[in-house]
């Protein structure tokens, strides 16, 4: 069982975008497609380009610094399946958008 975190309000990210917060001392890259939101340790594991301020077209992110590519329900690479980022569970509630982290002594 992880760390429930608020880190938004249910308007910051509109349908379609991405948008990145800070929750405990993680930054996390936070999506809304199709209704849901989806959370992914938002540093990019390429070279630490900011994953939240990516381009998102349909459930794929494009990072803004060379262009790797992620499904952000996933955080599966695009281009390499070994490769597959961290995301973290996301759930709604009346004030506000959570995400549940790891625990610090289980990673
Ligand atoms: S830092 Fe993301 S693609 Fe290079």
């Amino acid at each position: 069982m992880g760390k429930k975190v608020r880190i938004a309000d249910v308007d910051q990210v509109p349908e379609g975008t991405a948008a990145e917060f800070v929750a405990e001392d993680r930054i996390i890259a936070l999506f809304h497609v199709d209704g849901q939101y989806y959370a992914m340790d938002g540093v990019c594991p390429h070279a630490g380009g900011p994953l939240g301020e990516g381009s998102l077209s349909g459930n794929v992110v494009t990072c803004p610094w060379h262009g790797w590519q992620f499904d952000v329900t996933t955080g599966q690479h695009c281009l390499n399946e070994r490769l597959c980022h961290p995301t973290f569970p996301v759930t709604v509630e009346a004030d506000g958008i959570y995400i549940e982290l790891p625990e610090a002594n289980s990673e």
